[in-house]
């Protein structure tokens, strides 16, 4: 049996997902990036390739996305994290044609073909507003952790209008709502929401095609997924592995690397 893998490198987790010849994922791992890139990637590699019960030798081809994929150092190709998510979201859910990746730094909307390929995407500019960066500011504002953000904005009955385009400013807006009297949970809803309108912006930009799939580690965030469907007014097809795609989009590539050099060359014998 081979096994192929795909360490995804972001600016705020690395991801690392190994597949078998199957396309069976095997084992995942995820690490925080910090500061040391090339670390990161070697612990959630090393990661993977223990909760799999599987050694190096057995993994015949490893691919690097996301931006540091270029710190992959025991990687042996690299693919941007547009492809890995495009191809990773239309193997989980086939019906895609429209992906929308939030990460820690990034928001990115991919419009994509039935076989995964990339038509068309766009990706907030510089500006971290419309991404994770933007929630852990106000999770760090109101000492909530990240993983209650979402469950806290559903219990919200009036959210407030957050103005600020600035993760910079973020953090002060919340503190003065806060100061106001608004109720956390308001205050968080208006804060999913300000994401959310800025993602479906981008995302009307490549176009929004039926099915819509949610990838990146803000697909975790409950309401996140419940600000996407309110505001584009369709269903968004998310799973478990949500944050893992791009990677397992890598280790997808990574197998086909490894069947295609398998198959005889036309005319040998
Ligand atoms: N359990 C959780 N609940 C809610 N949000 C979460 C959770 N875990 C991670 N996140 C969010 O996911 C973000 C990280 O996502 P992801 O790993 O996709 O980013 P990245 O790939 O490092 O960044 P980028 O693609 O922008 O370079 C964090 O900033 C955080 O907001
Ligand atoms: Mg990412």
């Amino acid at each position: 049996m081979a096994y192929a893998a795909g360490v995804d490198v972001g600016s705020t987790q690395t991801k690392a997902v190994i597949i078998d010849e199957k396309r069976a994922i095997i084992s995942r791992a995820l690490v925080d990036t910090g500061a040391n890139v090339i670390q990161a990637a070697e612990n959630a590699y090393q990661q993977a390739l223990h909760a799999g019960r599987l050694h190096e030798e057995e993994v015949e081809y490893v691919i690097g996305t996301g931006y540091g994929r270029y710190r992959v150092t025991f990687g042996n190709a690299q693919i941007t994290e547009i492809s890995c998510h495009g191809r990773g979201a239309v193997h989980m859910f086939p019906g895609t044609h429209t992906v929308v990746d939030m990460g820690g730094q990034d928001t990115k909307a991919i419009r994509v073909s039935e076989t995964g390929e990339i038509l068309d995407f766009c990706m907030n500019d510089k500006c971290a507003a419309g991404t994770g960066r933007f929630l852990g500011a106000a999770s760090a504002a109101l000492d909530i952790p990240l993983d209650q953000l979402g469950p806290t904005a559903l219990q919200a009955e009036r959210p407030v209008k957050i103005s600020t385009t600035c993760t910079v400013f973020a953090e002060s807006e919340v503190l003065s709502w806060l100061g106001k009297g608004k109720k956390i949970d308001d205050i968080l809803l208006g804060v999913h929401q300000s994401i959310a309108a800025r993602s479906i912006g981008l995302l009307r930009r490549v176009g929004i095609e039926d099915e819509v799939t949610f990838t990146g580690g803000v697909a975790k965030n409950i309401g996140m997924v419940q600000a996407l469907e309110d505001g584009m007014n369709m269903k968004i097809n998310v799973s478990p592995e949500s944050h893992y795609i791009g990677a397992l989009g890598a280790a997808l590539f990574a197998l086909d690397h490894i069947l295609t050099s398998r198959s005889p060359v036309k005319g040998d014998r």
